[in-house]
């Protein structure tokens, strides 16, 4: 294995763990994953020699993964039904091959990973490349296996990532996902110059966001407070902000041993809220405008059982719920689609404190390993 990383970038740089370095690496990382594909305006793939072929209209997706990463490709299929027409599933590459997945010749596998080594991912992509597919890896390190495997390779620029629970190489990974979809839309006539022109100026400016979210960390810091006479907690939103609760639900998991469950809003109803009661701390993320008025219901329904909520929003979709103004964080306004970057870090930020005050070692949780190559 061969890793072309800039070793300065090593170190804790003074920070007390890495996973705080690491979510502040994430303004870099990003830019660092998305500029080389865009060239003259326009989203290019051309130096990993990907066809357009790869992504017809009528094409299926499949993208292949675990835990972070398949969070990551959870946001992608949202972004692949939206913007590119193309139908996508999300497999959890450990029961990939157990499913008997419909693989077609022309299938285009995704198969997402940062160390490029966990079995299970490499597993199912040999599965799936018997079965026809034609592989395209997401892959934080160079020369890896998952890379070898593939048959296009797109890296992430993330840097090494030391600490257990991922952040940057996740923002990177979905920040491949959003290149992809403009780009399949684009070939795909969907997207107008306008169009492209907006989302890739979105893209752009995520550094950004990501610091002005960085430099109001200690409010963050302060809201954890909430969880930690707690050993559950609930996290609920709709669309892109349930994909991403997901991800900010494992966080809290990995790293600070809550038990914590994302929840569909909309399945509530269905069973999570009978475990709702007096004070259990429940975060509410509502950055999609089309959503938002359903979504207050569905936090007026848990607070009507005495959940204590902590919301995320923008201030566009803010409504005065009674929420006290320490239990609210105003996530800075982009276009509904890119709003699970400033969300990320926010949730990332949230895990990271909460374990950090609990007195754990942040980067290293218990029973979990960065690398996972056992199936
Ligand atoms: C382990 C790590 C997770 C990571 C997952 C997949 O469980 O603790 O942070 O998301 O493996 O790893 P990969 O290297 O394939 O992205």
């Amino acid at each position: 294995m061969t890793i072309d990383w800039d070793t300065s970038r090593g170190g804790k740089g003074g920070y007390p763990f890495y996973m705080e370095k690491e979510i502040h690496e994430q303004p870099d990382a990003i830019k660092d994953t998305v500029s080389p594909h865009i060239v003259n305006g326009k989203t290019s793939f051309a130096e990993e020699g990907i066809p357009d072929s790869l992504f017809r209209e009528n094409q299926n997706i499949v993208v292949i993964a675990c835990g972070t990463a398949m969070h990551a490709g959870l946001i992608g299929q949202q972004l692949f039904h939206t913007l590119a027409n193309i139908h996508t599933d999300v497999a959890i590459a450990s029961e990939f091959t157990y499913t008997n997945p419909v693989i077609k010749p022309g299938t285009l596998v995704i198969a997402v990973s940062q160390s490029g080594e966990t079995i299970d991912t490499l597993e199912a992509i040999k599965f799936a490349k018997k079965k026809g597919a034609k592989v395209l890896s997401i892959v934080n390190v160079k020369g890896s296996t998952i890379a070898d495997n593939s048959d296009y390779c797109i890296y992430t620029h993330a840097g090494p990532e030391i600490a257990v629970a991922s952040t940057k190489a996740f923002t990177s990974q979905a920040s491949v996902f959003y290149l992809l979809a403009i780009h399949a839309a684009r070939l795909n006539g969907l997207l107008s110059t306008e169009e492209v022109a907006h989302y890739l100026d979105e893209l752009n400016r995520i550094p950004e966001i990501i610091t002005q979210i960085l430099d109001k960390k200690s409010f963050i810091q302060k809201m954890t407070n909430k969880f930690l006479s707690h050993d559950q907690a609930f996290m609920i939103g709709r669309g892109l902000d349930y994909s991403l609760l997901l991800e900010g639900s494992l966080k809290l998991k990995e790293i600070s041993y809550i038990h914590s469950e994302a929840y569909a809003s909309g399945e509530l109803k269905h069973g999570t809220i009978a475990l709702i009661t007096n004070g259990i701390p429940v975060v509410a993320l509502v950055t999609q405008s089309a959503l938002a008025s359903k979504e207050y219901s569905n936090i007026r329904e848990v607070q009507s059982r005495g959940a204590s909520v902590l919301l995320i929003t923008r201030q566009s979709l803010y409504k005065d719920m009674n929420i006290p103004e320490e239990d609210t964080f105003i996530l800075p306004e982009m276009d509904d689609l890119f709003m699970t970057f400033p969300a990320a870090v926010v949730m990332q930020l949230i895990a990271y404190y909460t374990s950090s005050a609990k007195g754990y070692d942040v980067d290293k949780p218990r029973n979990l390993a960065k690398v996972v190559t056992v199936e």
